[in-house]
């Protein structure tokens, strides 16, 4: 068999990274490379030219230290800010018992995205475009839970899935960003997302949880149940609204307001002893202030955001809070000192910084990036439909040995 290689870009508010994955047996190797990142700011693209610039820099890395020659084609992690993300469910019934291919699979699927985009509107349906269709469940007549209701039979297919929609110019830009780095766009992928595929391990199942990715510009979080996403939203916060914070409070240059945080950075200021003092410069001057200070605005800063995202949840659903099973925290935000101590106390749920599915990698700000080839890997699952993205072909029938492979050429010809 041919092994993969899959191309990856992350155009984050810190970092640009690439990453190659290069299949070997049944593990992927990976390659990694950042770049300090320009051009970009809570994800968006801001300056394309400094983008470009930065993204040309990991790449040409890459490419030294890659054993074999980059793809000309890559996927790309899209922010939450520039998505948005619904469930919905569609039904389609047949004038008789029939076995369910692929073909209904994609009609069910065309129809629940029809029926989402006809409910949202106009506004929605120009400037967005579909980037994922995750199926939660498909039921055949009264029977529900099916993974992958191909094979079945049966009068009526119903799909609940959890569709995401990203922002048509957003992808339009990384589109011509690629195109002049000679690469093609060869899919989107949400941050998020990939990040539940980062940190999972074979026997992960995610149910009511949720995964929390906080980076330096923007926080992201997708509740699932039964292992399925069942929302998906954001916050306009990240590590670099920290640092604001701790310039204006402290009235700091930027240079020590990332000291600061290095040296003293914590997210549960009740962890910092009372008594202890730091020596904060101001230019020439330094002043002396209790250690606690830092964490304290720290604290205060991460204390806000947890409790938007708990309203923003219950907003939702009730159940989703209180329910929670627990909080998988990743991104770079994760790795600051006590903040799982900190989501532990708002959320009232376990909170995890949980390692990468590959432990070759081990920086958890990398989980995006990681989990998109894990994430390729699962479209070719035939047991469950992880994501049907574009219409299924034919190789997803369920193998069932030789014969049943002929009778399907034969039913295909006659
Ligand atoms: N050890 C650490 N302690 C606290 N914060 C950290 C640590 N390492 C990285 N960070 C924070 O994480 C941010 C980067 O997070 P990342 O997820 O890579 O963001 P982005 O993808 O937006 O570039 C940095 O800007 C920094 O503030
Ligand atoms: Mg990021």
């Amino acid at each position: 068999m041919l092994s993969q290689k899959i191309l990856t870009l992350d155009l984050g508010t810190s970092s640009v990274r690439v990453s190659l994955s290069l299949q070997k047996g049944d593990k992927y190797h990976f390659y990694i490379k950042t770049a300090p990142s320009r051009g970009v700011k809570n994800g968006n693209i801001v300056n394309l030219a400094s983008a470009k610039e930065s993204l040309r820099s990991a790449l040409n890395s890459l490419k030294l230290e890659s054993p074999v020659a980059l793809p000309n084609e890559a996927y790309v992690l899209v922010p939450g800010g520039c998505t948005l993300g619904y469930q919905v469910e569609a039904t389609i019934e047949f004038p008789g018992i029939k076995t369910i291919s692929h073909n209904d699979v994609n009609v069910v699927k065309n129809k629940a995205k029809d029926e989402l985009l006809r409910i949202k509107g106009q506004t929605v349906k120009s400037y967005y475009e579909v980037i994922h269709v995750v199926p939660q469940e498909f039921i055949v007549d009264s029977v529900d839970g099916i993974q992958n209701p191909i094979g079945r039979s049966g009068r009526k297919l119903t799909m609940k899935a959890f569709i995401v929609l990203a922002s048509r110019s957003h992808v339009k830009t990384l589109e011509d960003l690629l195109k002049e780095l000679n690469l093609k766009l060869k899919g989107v992928v949400l941050q998020s997302f990939a990040s539940s595929f980062g940190i999972r391990s074979q026997n992960s199942y995610f149910n009511n949880n949720l995964l929390l990715y906080m980076g330096a510009g923007n926080t992201e979080f997708m509740y699932f149940r039964e292992d399925k996403p069942v929302l998906s939203k954001h916050l306009p916060f990240g590590s670099e609204d920290i640092m604001e914070f701790l310039i204006k409070k402290l009235k700091v240059s930027r240079t020590e307001a990332e000291r600061l945080y290095r040296e003293h950075g914590s997210a549960y200021a009740f962890n910092v002893s009372k008594e202890e003092v730091i020596h904060i410069n101001y230019g020439s001057k330094t002043l002396k202030a209790p250690k606690i200070l830092i964490p304290a605005l720290i604290h205060l800063k991460l204390k806000e955001v947890f409790k938007d995202i708990k309203s923003l949840l219950s907003e939702e659903n009730p159940d989703y809070l209180e329910n929670l099973s627990g909080v998988y925290l990743t991104g770079g935000l994760s790795k600051l000192k006590d903040i799982d101590t900190l989501a532990e106390k708002i959320f009232k749920a376990p909170v995890t910084v949980p390692p990468l599915s590959h432990p070759e990698v081990s920086d958890v700000a990398l989980s995006p990036l990681v989990g998109v080839t894990d994430y390729i890997v699962s479209l070719s699952d035939r047991k469950k439909l992880s994501d049907i993205r574009e219409d299924l072909t034919r190789s997803y029938e369920r193998g069932g040995g030789f014969f049943a492979s002929v009778w399907r050429f034969i039913t295909d010809i006659i």
